[in-house]
């Protein structure tokens, strides 16, 4: 099972295939931030610091966000969009 660690609180869970980055905080008892829960507010951005391609790619609605909000796609993701696919991914929460 793909492991997610949640900086800064170091908080790791393992993740289903297909589980959200929101789904993974979840499982490791992080509370994150997110808003809309359907990729369109933009609250829920984090930064991906390993493993990004370990996670899906995003959609087009999802870059349409990021690009929204300035944020390279290459390093931030939205959490309730974003999903676990096969390996270990390391995020972290922005202030
Ligand atoms: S919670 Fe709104 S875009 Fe993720």
């Amino acid at each position: 099972m793909p492991r997610v660690t949640i900086l800064p609180a170091e908080a790791v869970c393992e993740a289903s295939p297909g589980d959200t980055l929101l789904d993974a905080g979840h499982k490791a008892g992080v509370e994150m931030e997110a808003g809309c829960f359907n990729c369109s507010c933009g609250t829920c951005v984090v930064e991906v610091v390993t493993g990004a391609n370990h996670l899906e790619p995003p959609s087009d609605e999802e870059l349409d966000v990021l690009d929204a909000w300035s944020r390279d796609p290459d390093r931030f993701r939205l959490a309730c969009a974003a999903r676990v696919a096969t390996g270990d991914v390391s995020i972290r929460q922005l202030d």
